[in-house]
């Protein structure tokens, strides 16, 4: 079978779907793969090393589809690509299947198989595909990085014969992939971590890494089955609003990462708020693409308020595109392995594994 891939919008994105290293394990599979010439160039990724695995370089996408049953992006490709595809035609990526049901919906009607990987359910056996974990992963390092570059002043305790430099107060909105190594990050680099969730099973996870957990009083666990969060009642939201309100007084760099998944970023760092913070302090908004965690929060923008900067990036990954790549050719990888009848040489589409039935835009 003929797996290619054709370069994404560079302005938005810098990851690429298919590394030298997983080309290679594709190729052992029983692959065959086309790529456009200068795919991995940006990356430090050169043609040579993938011509000498084997891969077939192309002047054009539209011989790169032609060629490929299956075509694997990161992100959904544009309208002019897509009236390239053809019927049995596979599409695999993080195709935002939510935000995109319209466009899914055309490509399903002219009989193209699109898996979205941020559909994946969070069992064990999708682990090594998790596309949404291996990413936020590395998101919640490099907030924690960013942010830090930013704040003027020294991260740990330091002792000199000058006077003592105290450490540096992070707080963690939201202890999910992004905020757990957010914490870890940050505990690292000499700070005292603190964190909040509305799910009571992250205050262990929190504490193991030697963060601070502030819980909501009273408040019952807002968890559902499958381990994400429910949205806040409001009574939950209010006592939130006092503890935080009461700690943002000490806290001098906040990375928000609190997220319902399908639904706007709830709204946690509010106007009247601000006036708790020391100026000079940092927000990290994660979660901007979504709305942010805070009401000031816009995309791609460092926004001022009351001396607070609130940074908030769209695509934080492309700011370390190589660690995020290779995680992400990974991941994919391992869902086509999946997919594959290796002894008929085939595509699978078997719809009792709730790993291809739940990607499996429907
Ligand atoms: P996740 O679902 O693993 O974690 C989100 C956490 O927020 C959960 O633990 C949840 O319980 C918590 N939460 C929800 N409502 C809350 C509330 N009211 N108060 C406190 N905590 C609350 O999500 P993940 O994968 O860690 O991603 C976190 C955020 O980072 C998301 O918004 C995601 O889209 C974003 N992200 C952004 C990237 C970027 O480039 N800007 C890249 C990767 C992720």
């Amino acid at each position: 079978m003929h797996i290619g891939s054709f370069l994404e919008n560079k302005s938005v994105e810098k990851r690429l779907a298919i590394t030298p290293e997983i080309a290679k394990k594709y190729i052992s599979l029983g692959f065959k793969l086309s790529l456009p010439i200068g795919y991995g160039a940006h990356l430090g990724f050169d043609d040579k090393e993938y011509k000498n695995l084997g891969v077939e370089l192309f002047n054009n996408e539209k011989d790169i589809i032609d060629n490929s049953e299956i075509i694997i992006q990161l992100g959904l490709p544009d309208d002019e690509k897509l009236s390239l595809f053809k019927e049995n035609q596979t599409l695999v990526g993080s195709l935002n299947a939510i935000s995109n049901s319209e466009k899914l919906n055309n490509l399903k009607k002219k009989k193209i198989n699109c898996f979205s990987l941020e559909l994946l359910p969070r069992i064990t056996r999708a682990q090594s595909m998790d596309i949404l974990s291996s990413q936020a992963n590395l998101a919640g390092y490099k907030a924690v990085i960013e942010a830090f570059q930013v704040y003027e002043k020294a991260i740990p305790m330091m002792m000199t014969a000058a006077g003592t430099i105290p450490a540096a107060k992070v707080l963690v909105v939201g202890a999910g992939v992004a905020g757990l190594q957010a914490i870890a990050t940050a505990k690292r680099m000499g700070a005292i971590v603190f964190a909040t969730d509305v799910r009571m099973a992250s205050k262990e996870q929190v504490e193991s890494l030697g963060g601070k957990f502030l819980t909501v009083e009273g408040a019952e666990n807002l968890e559902t089955e499958g381990g994400y969060a429910k949205e806040a009642t409001e009574d939950f939201k209010k006592k939130q609003e006092e503890l935080l309100s009461e700690t943002l007084k000490k806290i001098d760099i906040i990375i928000c990462t609190a997220l319902i998944p399908g639904k706007e970023a709830p709204k946690i760092i509010k106007e009247d708020m601000f006036k708790n913070l020391q100026k000079g302090s940092i927000i990290y908004d994660l979660a901007a693409i979504q709305g942010g965690n805070t009401v000031f929060t816009e995309v791609n923008k460092t926004v001022e308020k009351d001396g607070v900067k609130i940074l908030g990036e769209a695509n934080i990954l492309n700011k370390l595109p190589v660690s995020a790549s290779n995680l992400y050719a990974k991941n994919v990888f391992n869902f086509i392995s999946n997919l594959y009848d290796k002894e008929n040489k085939k595509l699978n589409i078997n719809l009792e594994d709730e790993i291809i039935e739940k990607t499996l835009v429907k």
